[in-house]
């Protein structure tokens, strides 16, 4: 079955306390906090106070995914506020195996984002030391955009790179992911789907929205 990550890039942080429960009462795998730095992207995403705020208010998964230039200065303040999966864009970093190494060691999961023009390709060298290659199925800013479906010629690759060496790294993707575009991933072999509009904003609710999701 395929793993939800809800993004909380949009929510409305004023009615966490209604939302929060939702999350676990669809049993979703993963939290997504989109960090963004107003320079990498155009946008200034969720303010990190709500992550340490919520980490000890649930048991959900954290991953931090980090559109941001100079990622390894936010390495050490996201693993004491509780994020679980670190994940930086390969086009933010010229020392990925150092920057790898600096979360390993502050004992997150490591994940490596290829941004909507960058090749899956230069990730590659680096799928054998990381848990997750995030594909962006949009141009990384902005929640509720539409799909870029050419880019699950990114997960092809990935999926078959990842088969044929026997390793052990997640394919995920992120960006206008709903049951339909949810579905043509999940064809394409993908492991992780992350949601924030197409969650919530789903006419019949978080609840709903995740269950849809996890069933295609
Ligand atoms: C883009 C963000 C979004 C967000 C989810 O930088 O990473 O993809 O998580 O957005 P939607 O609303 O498209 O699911």
């Amino acid at each position: 079955m395929v793993k939800i990550a809800a993004s909380v890039l949009n929510a409305d942080f004023s009615k966490w306390q209604e939302w929060l429960p939702e999350l676990e009462k669809a049993k979703v795998d993963r939290i997504q906090w989109d960090v963004m730095d107003n320079k990498y992207v155009p946008n200034k995403g969720v303010d990190k106070k709500w992550l340490a705020e919520l980490r000890n208010k649930t048991k959900i998964f954290f991953e931090s995914h980090h559109m941001v230039l100079n990622p390894e200065k936010q390495v050490s303040e996201f693993a004491k506020m509780g994020s679980n999966m670190f994940i930086f864009h390969t086009e933010t970093t010229k020392e990925p195996l150092k920057l790898i190494e600096q979360i390993e060691k502050h004992e997150m999961k490591v994940g490596i984002a290829v941004n909507n023009k960058t090749p899956a390709e230069k990730i590659f060298p680096y799928l054998n030391k990381i848990d997750l290659a995030l594909v962006m199925t949009v141009e990384a800013g902005f929640g509720g955009q539409s799909f870029v479906e050419k880019n699950l010629e990114k997960v092809h690759a990935l999926r078959e790179k990842i088969d044929s060496e026997k390793l052990d790294c997640e394919i995920e993707v992120d960006g206008g992911i709903d049951a339909k575009t949810g579905a043509l991933c999940v064809d394409a072999g993908v492991d992780v789907l992350v949601s924030g509009s197409g969650i919530f904003k789903h006419p019949k609710g978080i609840v709903e929205a995740i269950k849809e999701l996890k069933f295609l």
